[in-house]
């Protein structure tokens, strides 16, 4: 499997990631690990776990790794914290994911990319579980693409009790990307 390197829409989240991070940090569907190195260089981090679906990508920021304060790890989503049992009951202050956001192009066939039929299928799973992996004001930062329909997840979002604040928004090429904030509502 390919890893995904960073792109316009890892340098926008990238920018935020020091300002929004802080406690124990998860970077979820870490690639090579550009987000988890950014917050590891918070003096407001102590812990950053850098997950992804890829064993590739989990080799090759091992192999690069800057940070002590990094754990970089092998999960489907949340899975490492249900079943690895030196990390369950983990929670985190901080979760970032800058996720596969394209709808599903049959002809291509990459994890990096696929959220889903229509995009926004993977994203929505993983805010779902997330629930349950943030602690009390805990936050997540988001990135998504208007071809993930923004429209859609905002109903996701209001539905299920999350309030969501737009952080930053970038036209690239034939795209607008977004970057969220997103808390449970008190
Ligand atoms: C758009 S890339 C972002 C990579 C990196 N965070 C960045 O900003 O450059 C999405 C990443 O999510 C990973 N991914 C896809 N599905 C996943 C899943 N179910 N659980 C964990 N990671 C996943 C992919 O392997 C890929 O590395």
């Amino acid at each position: 499997m390919e890893i995904y390197e960073p792109e316009e829409d890892s340098f926008l989240m990238q920018a935020y990631i020091k300002k929004y991070s802080k406690g124990v940090v998860l970077d979820m569907g870490t690639g090579t690990g550009i987000q988890a190195e950014e917050a590891a260089g918070s003096k407001k981090v102590v812990k950053v776990f850098g997950v992804d679906i890829n064993e590739e990508a989990i080799k090759h920021c091992i192999r690069n790794q800057k940070s002590k304060k990094i754990i970089f790890a092998t999960s489907d989503l949340f899975t490492l914290f249900k079943v690895d049992r030196r990390y369950i009951g983990t929670k985190f202050d901080t979760i970032i994911f800058n996720p596969p956001y394209l709808p599903n192009d049959p002809k291509i066939k990459d994890k990096a990319l696929d959220g889903g039929k229509k995009g926004y299928e993977l994203i929505c799973g993983f805010l779902h579980e997330s629930k349950n992996f943030l602690k009390p004001n805990g936050k997540i930062l988001l990135l998504f693409s208007s071809l993930t329909s923004k429209p859609t997840l905002d109903n996701f979002l209001i539905k299920n009790h999350w309030k969501f604040k737009e952080i930053t928004k970038k036209h690239i090429f034939f795209e607008d990307l977004y970057l969220y904030l997103i808390e449970l509502e008190k």
